[in-house]
C-alpha cells in the first residue's frame, strides 16, 4: 500500500515537472529553504571606488548581514567609509562619519574610519630609541608625531581579498611597510581583517611581522554618531569606560608618564553617563584637550586572552548602543574637539565641534619612550596580534 501510494506520488511529482506545475506547498518549501540558507547568509561585494592621482584602482566593499547591519569599507587606508545600523523601531541608518567619494578622502581629514599605523596617537617629539640607535619621525602635530606621520596607513592602498563563510563574511588587507618607512625601522607586514557577523558585530583582527625590531600599535578611527545623524552633537550620548585609571597628559597631549586615578575625576566613566555632562567642568586635563581626548587605562582580567569590554556608548534618542571590546591595555575616547565646521562630509553634512567621537583600542601614546608603559616593541621573532570588536545592539 505504502508503495503504491510512493509511486502515485513520484508519478504526480514527474507530471508536474512535465507540465511545469508547482503546488503552493512546493513554492512555500521551496521559498522557505532560501530564507532558512539566506538568514545564515554574510555577504561581501566589491565595487570601483575610484582612482588615486598615482592611477591606482581603489575599490570599495560592503558587507551585509541578515539582522539589518551594513558596513562598506575601501581599500585605500583600509576606511570604514559606512556603518549602518537598526535603531530600536528597526530603522538603519548610518552611524559613522566620512564622505561619500574617494576625493573627500584625498582632500585630508582627521582619519575618519582609517586604520591608524604604524603607532596609533603621539609620540613626543617624533623619536625614539631602540638598542641605543635614535629613528626619527615626521613631527606632524605641533612638536609631536601623530598616527605614523605625514603619510600612515589610513592613507596608504591596502591589497585586498574576501572570504564569505556561513555566518560571517572577512575582508583581508595587507600591506607591506618598507624599512624606514616614515622613519620607523624593519620592513612591517601588516594585515587587518574585518569579520561582520549575523550578531552585528563588526571584529577587527590586526597582525604584523617585522623583519628588525620596531614599534607597533594599530587602531581604526572611526567616528561615530549613534543617532545617525551628525548634524546632531554627541553630548546626549550616554557612555561608560570599563576603567579605573587614565594617562594624565601635558599641554602638547604628550603624556606626563604617570597612570592616575580617575577617583573624584571629570574622566570617570566607571558609572554612564553622558559625555556632555561633565566635558566643560572646570579641569586642567579637559582644558589641555579642549574636551576629552585621553588613554583610558582598561580595567582587565589578564587571564582572559579573549576581547573584554572597554566601553559602552547608548544613544537615548534612538536606543543604539554601540559597545567596544578589544584585547589591547587601553583605549582612547576622542570627543572630537577638533572638528570645527570646515569640513563637509556625507550628505553634504557639515561636522561641527563633537558631532562625533572615537574609541580609539590601543597601546598607550607615547609607549616607546615611557618604560613604565606595557611595551609597543616587536621583534622579528614575533607577531603582532589584536583583536578590537564594534558590536552594535539596541535598547
Ligand atoms: C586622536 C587624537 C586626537 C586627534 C584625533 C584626530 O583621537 O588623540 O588628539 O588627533 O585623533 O583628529
Amino acid at each position: 500500500m505504502q508503495i503504491f501510494k510512493l509511486s502515485i506520488s513520484v508519478a504526480l511529482f514527474y507530471l508536474c515537472v512535465l507540465i511545469g506545475c508547482q503546488s503552493n506547498t512546493k513554492q512555500t518549501e521551496t521559498h522557505s529553504d532560501m530564507t532558512t540558507n539566506q538568514t545564515q547568509k554574510v555577504t561581501i561585494e566589491k565595487a570601483p571606488f575610484g582612482t588615486l592621482p598615482s592611477g591606482q584602482p581603489v575599490e570599495i566593499f560592503t558587507l551585509r548581514n541578515q539582522n539589518g547591519m551594513e558596513v562598506k569599507i575601501t581599500n585605500y587606508g583600509g576606511i570604514i567609509t559606512h556603518l549602518s545600523v537598526p535603531d530600536k523601531n528597526g530603522n538603519a541608518a548610518d552611524v559613522t562619519l566620512g564622505f561619500d567619494s574617494l576625493a573627500g578622502y584625498l582632500n585630508g581629514h582627521p582619519y575618519f574610519g582609517a586604520i591608524v599605523g604604524r603607532y596609533g596617537n603621539r609620540i613626543a617629539k617624533g623619536q625614539f630609541s631602540i638598542d641605543g640607535k635614535l629613528y626619527k619621525l615626521a613631527t606632524n602635530n605641533g612638536p609631536n608625531h601623530l598616527h605614523g606621520g605625514e603619510y600612515g596607513f589610513d592613507k596608504r592602498l591596502w591589497r585586498a581579498e574576501t572570504t564569505e563563510g556561513e555566518n560571517t563574511a572577512t575582508l583581508s588587507l595587507y600591506r607591506v611597510s618598507l624599512d624606514g618607512e616614515e622613519g620607523y625601522p624593519g620592513e612591517l607586514h601588516a594585515q587587518v581583517e574585518y569579520t561582520l557577523n549575523n550578531t552585528n558585530e563588526l571584529r577587527m583582527y590586526y597582525a604584523a611581522r617585522t623583519n628588525k625590531p620596531t614599534h607597533v600599535n594599530l587602531t581604526n578611527h572611526a567616528y561615530f554618531n549613534l543617532s545617525g545623524d551628525a548634524r546632531n552633537t554627541i553630548l546626549d550620548h550616554e557612555l561608560h569606560i570599563n576603567a579605573s585609571q587614565f594617562i594624565p597628559i601635558d599641554v602638547t597631549l604628550i603624556p606626563t608618564g604617570e597612570i592616575a586615578s580617575l577617583d573624584d575625576s571629570p574622566l570617570d566613566f566607571r558609572t554612564a553617563k553622558a559625555i556632555g555632562r561633565d566635558i566643560d567642568v572646570e579641569n586642567q586635563q579637559l582644558k589641555y584637550a579642549g574636551g576629552f581626548d585621553h588613554c583610558w587605562v582598561l580595567d582587565k582580567d589578564p587571564d582572559n586572552p579573549k576581547p573584554q569590554l572597554a566601553a559602552t556608548a547608548y544613544d537615548p534618542s534612538t536606543g543604539r548602543v554601540l559597545e567596544v571590546l578589544t584585547t589591547e591595555p587601553g583605549v582612547q575616547f576622542y570627543s572630537g574637539n577638533f572638528l570645527d565646521g570646515t569640513v563637509v562630509g556625507k550628505n553634504k553634512t557639515t561636522y561641527q565641534q563633537r558631532s562625533g567621537f572615537c574609541l580609539e583600542s590601543e597601546h598607550f601614546p607615547d609607549s616607546p619612550n615611557q618604560p613604565n608603559f606595557p611595551s609597543t616593541l616587536l621583534l622579528p621573532v614575533e607577531t603582532y596580534r589584536t583583536t578590537t570588536v564594534y558590536r552594535f545592539s539596541v535598547r
